[in-house]
């Protein structure tokens, strides 16, 4: 949208030109119906376009456009001449005092529109640009531990980092240990228990926590030693969550394995839970009660199996059975795993076509996409 002034001494050709101008053109308009006035109004606040008449009492068109020109606020402002039919107006004069373009009356409502647009500075023939894709967040839990709730967090992040072109934050929320840090081969110093200490952590403040991993990925650590006290409040972890959702198209959550303030507020702001689970009783029963306690999020709940042991597993269908839902994916045993564990090597990096890098991928990019609608 451009602000055009449009001088005319004709009235009615002043509202036919503003109506046009501003309902088919999407501008908006300032009108004069006088050549000083006109001049006056542009110096005092200059517009991006002025349309103006030739032929009018007192100051003509070809008056404004000199000194238009003449004026360093001015200068550069477009103009476009309007001449009645019959007027002895050379379309040279228009241009040697200092008009951009020049047309005659009655003007064709499109092609004035079109030569608008045409010399209208060029942002504002750029199309708007896309609104930027919404940060997703994508939460992985599980209330009990040792299912592989780290590992396909850390596989999952490392992935999507190392496809580049994405600002992806790994935050490890878990009470202690680091291990997210562990599996990549970092030290977990600074890590979140730093945050912990401000009631509100600034921005600055979560920018310095952050680690940075070889490949692209920024990852928000867990204390080795467990942080005594509540750990991150809840206020602390919205705010820390909305300041990687301004940096980060992608953040992906390794959840306490308890259900306190951290893991609530991080709940709330998830787009995607992703439950795993492991194909036995004990974690079957604690992947229901889990859905029955956070049922207000239930619909942004995907249940994940993951295979930490080999050999025979519970067959799919009794665990949809008990869980009452469909799993969405299947991360099989990977005896490649604990190598790349001792190494601080995920296996998304070091051996991207590894069962579960393979695994980890698919599902990874399966809860994002879910994540879209
Ligand atoms: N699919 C898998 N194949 C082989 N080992 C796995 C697999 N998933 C996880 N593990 C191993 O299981 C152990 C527990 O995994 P971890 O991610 O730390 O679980 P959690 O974060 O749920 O406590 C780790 O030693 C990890 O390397
Ligand atoms: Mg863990």
């Amino acid at each position: 949208m451009a602000k055009i002034l449009v001088i005319d001494d004709n009235t009615e050709l002043l509202d036919l030109l503003r109506v046009l101008l501003e309902q088919r053109g999407g501008h908006q308009t300032v009108l004069s119906a006088d050549g000083t006035d006109g001049l006056l109004q542009a110096l005092a606040d200059p517009p991006d376009m002025v349309i103006s008449d030739v032929m009018m009492p007192g100051m003509s068109g070809y008056e404004i456009c000199r000194q238009l020109r003449a004026n360093p606020s001015t200068a550069s402002i477009p103009i476009i001449m309007l001449t009645a039919r019959g007027q002895s107006v050379d379309h040279q004069a228009a241009l040697d005092a200092g008009a951009d373009d020049h047309m005659v009356k009655p003007v064709d409502a499109e092609e004035l529109l079109q030569r608008v647009d045409d010399l209208l500075p060029q942002k504002e023939h750029i199309e708007p640009e896309e609104p930027p894709a919404p940060t997703r967040t994508l939460v992985l839990l599980s209330l009990r531990g040792g299912v592989g709730v780290t590992t396909l967090a850390v596989n999952v992040a490392a992935t999507l980092a190392q496809a580049g072109g994405k600002a992806v934050c790994l935050a490890d929320l878990c009470s202690s240990s680091g291990h997210a840090a562990l599996q990549l081969g970092l030290r977990p110093e600074p890590n979140w228990s730093g945050l912990a200490q401000a009631d509100i952590p600034t921005v600055d403040a979560i920018e310095a926590h952050l680690l940075q991993h070889k490949s692209s990925l920024r990852v928000l650590a867990s204390p080795v030693f467990p942080a005594v006290g509540l750990g991150l409040s809840k206020r602390a972890t919205l705010t820390t969550m909305r300041v990687l959702k301004q940096q980060f198209t992608t953040i992906i959550v390794d959840a306490p394995a308890v259900l306190n303030e951290a893991a609530m507020a991080v709940l709330e702001t998830a787009t995607v839970v992703g439950l795993v689970v492991t194909a036995e009783p004990p974690s079957i029963q604690t992947a229901v009660g889990t859905l029955r306690a956070l049922k207000q999020w239930s619909e942004k709940f995907q249940v994940i199996l993951n295979q930490v042991a080999p050999g025979p597993q519970l067959p799919q269908g009794a665990l949809e059975r008990a869980l009452k839902r469909p799993l969405v994916g299947t991360i099989p045993f990977d005896p490649a795993q604990a190598r790349a564990l001792a190494q601080g090597a995920p296996l998304a990096i070091s051996n991207p076509g590894s069962p579960l890098a393979q695994a980890a991928r698919t599902i990874g990019s399966q809860l994002l996409a879910l994540g879209n609608q």
